[in-house]
């Protein structure tokens, strides 16, 4: 067996699988901090939009263990928190926009001191009508950007006026909480000379930059350290920046160790959400179901500040043809500043959104053809062979794989036969409707702000042959560091085992990207392996030279070192170039090839390349009562040459089930004040795992990724997200099997939204 030879592709578990299941895993809320360490917590906002005329703090001073309370004006530099260009207090500057917006911040002795303080202000506002819904937002022209983008190809209105079937409709789409199981968290701890700040982020140099500026230091201040996150979901790309400025600025006006946890309900009434999207379409295909054109209205909740919503919106755009060539297309996006909580990043960045708005304009078309879906999808797939065809944006798509994909997956999965069988059992039965849908998902790996597309790595290689390595990505369940592991192991021919990373610090490897848009294994797992590449060249040469034979003779396999015939451990090697001074220490660093991207204009190759995948989901409802589940799902994905196959079906199976769960029971609630009213698990429904598909089959696609990516890998950890909306679709087929109209099923279609599609089915009044 040489398996080792094949390191990046072994299924190991987690690296923190067994700490993770003994309850042994540490997070921030479990790490030791010195005596006297204080306590935080925000005084938060009542009203939606209102100015605040006065507060009187005096009894939150007066509340048993206050040590301190600040407020805007106690911010001794920057009061800045936002990850964009346009400003975003931490603390409210005289006027409230949001119902939970943090305007004070308590100190005190314990977790439970502070919480009780922060509730005692007396605050007087005047209030202002809010707006609160993407309807209220779009009429008043509340807008970031002073208007909509706009992204055309061709004359969109024009190829519609040809078309031969044209499908057109509006449709919703709430939004969704990250619900990660750890809450945001972080700690401050000042030092003699700044501040070492941990925290439960996705992005610590962010935090380091944006804690710099709080504090009026230089970056080289701040030390940012980030062990593991329990989940983030792109909730801790930016929105974890109050906490630690908080934590900075308390522990800077009082010497001593701070800490900050949101309690599970104020982390659902401060931090922002997925955006909920509104989204008008016509999209036209000739007789013979070419599609000829799509018009696209995106309206975007994005909240009250813009926060990462520009981005996000920009992708939602750019996943609008989801995995379909449309020769004349126009996208007309608007971002609604809104007097809710800032929307942000969630799994996917806005291509979720675009991507269904795509897919349920092609299902109603198919509809309106009377088309089988899949067939109307497969006439409309970029082709697999040149000629290529060039997405809206201009990035020519040479890498689909969908031709070949879907069919192994409608294969496998029997979706002929079922569909058949569902639709005379649909027939037999009055009350319970089946239903069965297939989604493709083809999405861009790369960020779209070219700039962000680099990474760097630390390693080390310790004179018994121990390795340490250390790199900008972060750890967040996605197993990111095991595969980061085993990418070092491979270069060096070593045992996995004898590899180890440590937590993510600013103080190692600087300037980093956050570890979003699925690209944390691409971009660290190349910048690992550069760096690990330099100390065995190092290596290489200081055998050479000793055993006098040429570097190409020379091999690191199953922990040994071949030189010619003699064989060494690699253990002896690492003693042998320390006592030699061979330095065993380098850096790693890489940069995405091949993008670039005008965004104004829309146009470029944002992306390096596209993973792709497909899912078949079946339903069944209850027609008296909404009441629904998922009885099947059959998914082939795309994860290239898997660098951990077990990883990356943990990854498909996990995104396709909180894919699931957006389009289903995730429903967020706000009063008619704006207040959230599902602020905790009692009312807000994520997927149980009683929710699992009871019959699951997840494959992986086995070939390599086409560009040269770490071991021709793919990024795995959103596109499967979008696998769900073969959920959502499949339950649109179950209502539209009570009757002859289209049930134009909204999301999330909660058992309320599935009668509702029943009776627009039958053709029932409202
Ligand atoms: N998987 C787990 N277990 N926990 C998470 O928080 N976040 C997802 C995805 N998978 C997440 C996850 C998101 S939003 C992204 S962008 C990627 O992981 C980030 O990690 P990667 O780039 O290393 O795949
Ligand atoms: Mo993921 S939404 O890019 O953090």
């Amino acid at each position: 067996m040489t398996t080792h030879l094949k390191i990046p592709g072994l299924s190991l578990p987690h690296d923190s699988a067994e700490l993770h299941v003994t309850g042994q895993a540490r997070y921030v809320d479990d790490m030791p901090v010195p005596a006297g360490t204080l306590h935080l917590a925000f005084g938060l906002s009542t009203e939606a939009s209102a100015t605040i005329d006065a507060i009187d703090l005096t009894p939150v001073r007066q509340s048993p263990g206050v040590v301190k309370v600040l407020t805007a004006a106690d911010m001794p530099h920057e009061n800045n928190a936002s990850p964009a260009p346009l400003p975003e207090p931490v603390l409210a500057e005289g006027e409230v926009h949001y119902i939970g917006q943090p305007i004070f911040l308590v100190v005190a002795t314990s977790h439970r001191a502070a919480r009780i303080a922060a509730r005692r202000a007396k605050i007087a506002y005047t209030s202002r009508p809010a707006l609160l819904t993407i309807d209220a937002a779009h009429e008043a022209g509340s807008l970031f950007e002073g208007g909509p983008v706009i992204w055309s190809r061709g004359d969109a209105a024009e190829a519609l006026s040809h078309a031969t079937h044209i499908a057109e409709g509006e449709f919703e789409m709430g939004g969704q909480e990250h619900f990660y199981l750890e809450g945001q968290a972080a700690i401050a701890h000042p030092l003699d000379q700044g501040v070492l700040i941990q925290c439960s982020s996705q992005h610590p140099t962010e935090i380091q930059h944006k804690v710099a500026e709080a504090l009026g230091l230089h970056m080289h201040d701040v030390r940012v350290e980030m062990r593991r996150m329990g989940g983030g979901f792109g909730g801790k790309e930016s929105q974890g920046n109050h906490l630690a400025i908080a934590c900075a600025i308390a522990a800077q006006a009082t010497g001593r160790t701070c800490k900050m946890r949101y309690d599970r309900d104020d982390d659902m009434v401060i931090t922002g959400k997925r955006h909920d999207f509104k989204i008008r379409y016509r999209i036209g295909a000739d007789a013979q179901g070419r599609i000829l054109g799509a018009e696209f209205l995106h309206l975007a909740r994005c909240g009250w500040s813009p926060d990462l919503s520009l981005p996000v919106c920009d992708r939602a755009m750019l996943h609008s043809d989801s995995s379909y060539y449309i020769p004349a297309i126009r996208i007309e996006s608007h971002r609604l500043r809104t007097n809710t909580q800032s929307n942000t990043a969630y799994r996917g960045f806005g291509g979720p959104q675009g991507m269904l708005g795509c897919e349920v304009a092609v299902e109603h078309l198919a509809h309106v053809m009377g088309l089988e879906p899949t067939d109307l999808r497969a006439r409309n797939y970029y082709p697999a062979e040149a000629p290529f065809l060039s997405t809206h944006y201009g990035q020519e798509v040479d890498d689909s794989i969908l031709d070949r994909l879907v069919p192994r997956l409608l294969e496998r999965s029997h979706y002929a036969a079922r569909k058949a069988a569902i639709a005379n059992w649909n027939a037999a039965n009055r009350t319970l409707k089946r239903g069965i849908a297939m989604s493709p998902v083809k999405f861009g790996i790369s960020f779209t702000l070219t700039h962000l597309n680099q990474a760097g790595a630390l390693a080390h290689v310790y004179a018994d042959g121990s390795v340490l390595i250390n790199h900008g990505g972060t750890e967040m369940g996605q197993g990111l560091h095991r595969k980061c592991c085993q990418v070092a192991a491979r270069v060096f021919g070593i045992e996995p085992d004898r590899v180890r990373i440590t937590a993510t610090d600013t103080s190692k490897v600087p300037n980093t990207s956050a570890t979003a848009a699925s690209s944390g294994a691409d971009m660290n797992g190349m910048a690992v392996k550069a760096a690990c590449e330099t100390i065995k060249a190092r290596l290489r040469d200081f055998l050479s030279t000793r055993e006098g034979c040429p570097p190409e003779a020379i091999r690191f396999c199953g922990g040994k070192v071949h030189v010619g015939a003699r064989e060494l451990t690699f253990d002896e090697v690492a003693h042998d170039a320390y006592t030699a001074r061979v330095s065993l220490s380098s850096t790693g660093f890489y940069a995405t090839p091949k993008i670039s991207w005008d965004r104004i204009e829309g146009r470029g190759r944002p992306f390096f390349y596209f993973a792709y995948g497909a899912a078949v989901t079946e339903v069944v409802i209850d027609t008296l009562t909404g009441e629904n589940r998922i009885l099947r799902a059959d998914i082939v994905h795309d994860a290239g040459d898997s660098l951990n196959p077990a990883i990356d079906i943990g990854q498909v199976e996990g995104a396709y089930v909180q894919g699931s769960g957006w389009l289903t029971t995730e429903e967020l609630v706000w009063d008619g004040k704006g207040r959230l009213s599902t602020h905790a698990p009692s009312t807000y429904k994520i997927p149980a795992c009683s929710d699992r598909p009871p019959v699951f089959n997840v494959d992986l696609w086995d070939e390599p990724n086409r560009e040269e990516t770490i071991y021709r890998s793919k990024a795995v950890g959103e596109p499967p997200f979008m696998l769900g909306i073969s959920t959502l679709l499949a339950l649109q087929e179950a209502c539209a099997a009570c009757g002859p109209h289209w049930p134009a099923l909204r999301a999330p279609a909660t058992a309320e939204a599935v009668l509702a599609a029943c009776a627009r089915a039958r053709g029932d009044e409202a």
